[in-house]
């Protein structure tokens, strides 16, 4: 959680400052905060809220100078305040940080720096780190970072200036994501490369443990002994187009309707025609797919919902038994031995540290593990052993859309390929894998409905609650149905398989109850009509995502949208897509903040 950024060289800092935590705010938005070096001493400026606020403050109590870093925060340790607003600073007012993670031992920190004379100004666990630092006796700011860090518990990504050493940010991770942007004669700072591509594509992904030093004049990596550490310079592979709105009035608009193309790019150069996929990047041999006698799949939120697809998908196609965990929870459990498994960790942003916790958990317990990652070069993505990346570009809104439909084409391939190595017949893969190829036009296809959304979503925007129903592969659909619905539009949805209702949710139907049924073209049909008619018999008010020419029932239901026919198990391909719109059709209906939603934040890198 929370957004760092930095600048050093000979431009005006604040600017590129404010830049960076506008490309960053959708990592949190509850208060935002620069400190720029003029030469002499450190200007602070800090706001609650949205970094909008922190650039009207700028404009009229300007902060000049060539160096500086910055913060937009997502709140954990105290109340999102103008003193809990980063950068935060020593007693003498002479040094300024700004963190990302959780100081876990904080409080006895905190005690033993009291006792010693400290006066804390915060109520953050942020603070202790700076006072550390002031603590610290060493010669070199980067020395005394390194010292102050040695005492710290927990997961930081740290930027460092001091009143003392002008023209100078140290930089330190470990366990949050940072990177150095890399200028002529100027270096940048960013929590991902969006705060720092508009200026340079070269980019050193810092490693947990190195701590860099920055100054207009070059930056050097060191470990916590001052060992030199190299770090290579990777580029940034996608355009600025990929993180600006374009004509949408919100990303996750955009995010949903660049589906087509974003399917398209997580299959590009993959799908043979002999049934077999290209996933050189996931490092397994042969000899180990066979070799594998379970698949253990891990991970939060959508990217956990887009597992229990995965599930169905490859037990079908590889006969393995297939477990799938939130990642919270697998950390902490009793671990069995996982030797003889195939661990995934399924994560939009690589940096989830629930995911990125129980992969190392998993590992430990003797599993294989590989990732599923949309950010390159983020944390999971170069901890797990292989993977593969899902290329659909930048995900700003906060509510996942397509990294979700590409997740589930990501398990798909993954499916085929274990299978292939196992039993699976190159004639059924071939059939699988040429019915995928028509997905992204299929997919533009369903994106059609969305008038017809937009005017269910008038009649479903007032309602408190809704209940999402699906059975099957189609159940994980109505969990993320569900999930786009509360997170963004603040309305309390359940998501159920459809024929667990009769066990309990019935309860709540009546004529204020919109019911959300997922029921395309497959072997439950029937099944689910028959849930439909129970609701209806109850006075639901019923919304079908169904499957063109696969039966019409608008005479018991208020309303149906139907999604083009593909083979069951690329159904929920083509059925979120609707659920999506609806989501995004009733947030804005009701006045919320789409992309930036309360409370939340979009990669959650604390526990
Ligand atoms: O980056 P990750 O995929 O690891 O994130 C996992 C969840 O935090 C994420 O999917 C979250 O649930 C989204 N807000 C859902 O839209």
């Amino acid at each position: 959680m929370c957004g760092i950024v930095g600048y050093v060289g000979s431009r005006e800092a604040a600017p590129i400052l404010l830049n960076g935590l506008n490309r960053l705010e959708y990592r949190g938005y509850d208060s935002a905060g620069v400190v720029v070096q003029n030469g002499v001493g450190l200007i602070t400026r800090k706001v609650v809220g949205r970094v909008s606020g922190l650039e009207s403050l700028l404009s009229e109590e300007p902060a000049c100078g060539t160096s500086g870093i910055g913060h937009t925060r997502w709140a954990t340790h105290g109340a999102p305040t103008q003193v809990n607003a980063h950068p935060h600073t020593d007693c003498t007012g002479r040094l300024a940080l700004v963190h990302n993670g959780i100081i876990e031992n904080a409080d006895v920190l905190r005690t033993h720096l009291e006792n010693k004379g400290h006066v804390f100004r915060t109520e953050t666990d942020t603070e202790v780190i700076v006072h550390l630092i002031e603590d610290t006796k060493a010669d070199t700011l980067e020395e005394r970072v390194a010292a102050a860090l040695g005492l710290v518990v927990g997961a930081y990504a740290i930027a460092v200036m001091s009143a003392d050493e002008p023209g100078r940010i140290v930089v330190a991770r470990r366990g949050s994501p940072v990177l150095i942007g890399v200028g002529e004669a100027e270096y940048f700072i960013g929590s991902d490369p969006s705060a720092v591509v508009d200026y340079t594509r070269q980019v050193v992904y810092l490693d947990d443990g190195d701590i860099a030093v920055l100054t207009a004049d070059g930056m050097h990596v060191v470990d916590h002994d001052a060992r030199v550490q190299v770090r290579s310079v990777d580029r940034i592979d996608w355009s600025i187009e990929a993180i600006e709105r374009g004509n949408h009035a919100h990303f996750m608009h955009k995010e949903i309707h660049e589906q087509p193309e974003s399917a398209r790019n997580t299959m590009r150069g993959r799908l043979g025609e002999d049934g077999n996929v290209r996933l050189d990047g996931l490092k397994l041999t042969p000899e180990q797919c066979r070799r594998f006698r379970r698949v253990l799949i891990l991970g939060c939120g959508t990217s956990w919902h887009a597992g229990l697809i995965g599930r169905q998908v490859i037990e079908r196609l590889t006969g393995l038994p297939v477990q799938v965990e939130y990642a919270s929870e697998y950390r902490y459990q009793h671990q069995l031995d996982a030797s003889d498994t195939l661990a995934v960790a399924i994560s939009q942003s690589g940096e989830t540290a629930d995911t990125l916790e129980a992969m190392r958990a998993a590992r430990a317990a003797g599993a294989h593990v590989v990732g599923i990652v949309n950010v390159v070069g983020s944390t999971i993505a170069r901890d797990a052993d292989g993977g593969i990346y899902l290329h659909v570009g930048p995900e700003v809104g906060v509510a996942s859309t397509k990294a979700f439909t590409s997740q589930i084409i990501a398990l798909l391939m993954l499916g085929v390929y274990l299978g292939r190595h196992r039993d699976l017949a190159e004639e059924e893969a071939a059939a699988l894998l040429c019915e995928l190829d028509t997905l992204p036009s299929l997919i533009r296809r369903t994106l059609r409905l969305e008038p017809q959304v937009e005017a269910i979503a008038a009649s479903f925007a007032e309602a408190p609650n809704a209940l999402y129903l699906g059975r099957g592969v189609n159940f994980p659909v109505a969990l993320e149905g569900a999930l786009k619905l509360k997170e963004i539009s603040y309305i309390h949805a359940e998501g159920l398989p459809a024929a667990e209702m009769k066990h309990g949710p019935i309860a709540l139907i009546d004529e204020n109850m919109p019911v959300v049924f997922v029921a395309p073209s497959d072997e439950v049909y029937e099944k689910v009509v028959s849930n439909i008619q129970e609701v209806k018999a109850r006075g639901g008010r019923i919304l079908v995502i169904g499957t063109e020419g696969n039966g019409d029932l608008r005479a018991i239901v208020d309303h149906q949208l139907n999604v083009p026919r593909t083979s069951p198990m690329l159904s929920p391909l083509l059925t979120v897509i609707p659920l999506q719109l609806l989501a995004y059709h009733i947030a804005v209906l009701r006045g919320c903040d789409v992309d930036r939603p309360r409370n939340l934040a979009k990669s959650v890198t604390v526990e």
